[in-house]
């Protein structure tokens, strides 16, 4: 199968750096999708179970297993994903399959920190193994994560979360020897603005 080239002429050419904010984010989060999301659960300072959506997410290594999502300055300052992770030094990545969207979306508004977005959504919460913060029961996956570390990046600045995984919960039936059974799993990932995506056809190699 040949795949079609474009010539020079058939491209733009954009400099970030000349853009404001809010269209630099708009060309890059409709253009990187669709990317898998992340609802992070952590602990407040008052026991409250906080539940974030981050689809700047990705795995950052496998020996040992980590993983990262990057959170970006709050309306009010530092977003309570962060304060949690500083002080608590742990979470939860709880995977998103396509019956989450709304509460996802839901969960991505900005709310208070005494407020828990588990609460609000009315999503049921399982405890974990070895971190304190528990994990979201309509999730298929989960980790529990310690933290390994959190980069600064930027002039906003962005903080890169990296979470070295210390168990895996997956839910039965989804895997046969580590593989995933790709379609009873139904991910869905984040496209531009409120729109999210599930899977098509998947183009085997
Ligand atoms: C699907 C989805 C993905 C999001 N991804 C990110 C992200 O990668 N980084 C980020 O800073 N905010 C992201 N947001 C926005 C945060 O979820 C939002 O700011 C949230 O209120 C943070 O909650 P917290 O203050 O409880 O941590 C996303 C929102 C949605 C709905």
């Amino acid at each position: 199968m040949s795949v079609q080239a474009l010539a020079a002429g058939d491209y733009e050419e954009i400099n970030p750096g000349s853009l404001d904010r809010a269209h630099r984010y708009k060309l890059f989060t409709g253009t990187v999708i669709p990317r898998p999301i992340a609802l992070v659960t952590t602990l407040g300072e008052l026991g409250q179970v906080n539940a974030a959506p981050f689809s700047q997410f990705v795995i950052v290594a496998v020996d040992p297993g980590m993983l990262g999502f990057s959170i970006g300055p709050g309306p009010r300052g530092d977003k309570d994903t962060l304060v949690n992770v500083r002080r608590e030094r742990e979470f939860v990545i709880n995977t998103v399959t396509s019956p989450l969207a709304q509460i996802v979306q839901h969960c991505g508004e900005d709310m208070p920190p005494d407020v828990s977005e588990v609460e609000v959504t009315g999503l049921g919460v399982l405890p974990s193994v070895h971190v304190r913060a528990p994990r979201i029961a309509q999730s298929r996956v989960q980790f529990e994560c310690r933290l390994e570390r959190i980069v600064e990046v930027g002039s906003a600045p962005n903080h890169f979360v990296i979470g070295e995984v210390l168990l895996v919960h997956i839910e039965k039936g989804l895997h046969e020897d580590c593989r995933i059974d790709t379609r009873r799993y139904d991910p869905i990932g984040r496209l531009g603005g409120r729109n999210y995506s599930r899977l098509g056809d998947i183009i085997e190699t």
